[in-house]
């Protein structure tokens, strides 16, 4: 297995992602709880608790309901489960939309809460400012441009962007405004392939693509996804590398038909007095 880590048994820093500009891809996927992010830490660089996880496990229709305690927890689960990758905790709708010091009071409480190296938020020029704010004061940030899901109403749904030529220009202006104002890295999600890679020529930190082409400096997918275990439905830009849904069931269907046959517990289950 091939692992980047320039430090042995240190933890990449933002500082090492920051420096994989133009190099080899940021390999991200998302991490929910501590027993995923063991399984697949060593394998990538980034673990992102990204506020899908209210849509993944909690089965909202949305990002919307997710809270910041529920970002903290998991964060922190995904810390405790991890030693290897950078650990970045999504910041859920409503936690920092309303002005940098609301997006500094709740950054803070996400990084001394969960352990984390950084925060995403999600926006482009009308939250450079607040990335300004949270930069200058201590906390990094991973920006989120192009489809962003906390804004599925204003967007009108989840389609790709950057199709027309208006739209593709002001997707590229919000990632030149997250760089400029200190973004140690941008995720591009849902965008067409000439967005994706207009915006990583241009942007001086790496890009990581989800649904943006192989045009951007890294990758991220959410793990279930790749997994087989969320939805009937595979997205066109997901590769699925597991059907571990099906194994989950054929398991249970195994379980279920020993126990009811009463070949669970077998003897050796089952503890007998000492003599
Ligand atoms: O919430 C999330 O999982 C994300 C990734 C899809 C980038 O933001």
């Amino acid at each position: 297995m091939t692992t980047i880590s320039p430090k042995k048994n240190q933890r990449l820093t933002v500082r090492d992602i920051a420096a994989r500009k133009g190099q080899t891809p940021v390999v991200c996927v998302t991490a929910y709880t501590a027993p995923m992010a063991g399984f697949m830490d060593a394998a990538v660089d980034v673990l992102l608790v990204g506020d899908s996880l209210g849509m993944v496990l909690y089965g909202f229709d949305s990002t919307l309901p997710v809270t910041l305690e529920m970002m903290i927890a998991h964060g922190g689960a995904v810390v405790r489960g991890s030693k290897h990758a950078c650990v970045i905790v999504d910041m859920p709708f409503g936690s920092y939309q309303k002005s940098p010091a609301q997006a500094f009071e709740n950054c803070a409480r996400i990084l001394a809460e969960t352990g984390c190296a950084a925060v995403k938020l999600e926006g482009g020029v009308t939250m450079a400012e607040t990335i300004a704010f949270l930069t200058a004061r201590g906390i990094p940030v991973m920006g989120h441009v192009g489809l962003t899901p906390q804004s599925v109403h204003q967007l009108g749904g989840y389609r790709t962007r950057g199709k027309s030529e208006g739209e593709a220009d002001s997707i590229v202006d919000d990632a030149r405004a997250v760089a400029e104002a200190g973004a140690f890295s941008m995720v591009i999600e849902g965008v067409v392939e000439p967005v994706a890679r207009a915006i990583t020529a241009e942007v001086a930190v790496p890009t990581i693509g989800i649904g943006a082409s192989a045009a951007c400096d890294g990758q991220v997918l959410v793990a279930e996804d790749m997994l087989g275990l969320f939805g009937a439905f595979t997205p066109k830009f997901v590769k699925r590398y597991a059907d571990l849904g099906a194994n989950v069931t054929a398991a249970v269907e195994a379980y279920a038909a020993d126990v009811r046959a009463r070949r669970f517990p077998g003897t050796e289950h089952v503890v007998s007095p000492k003599k």
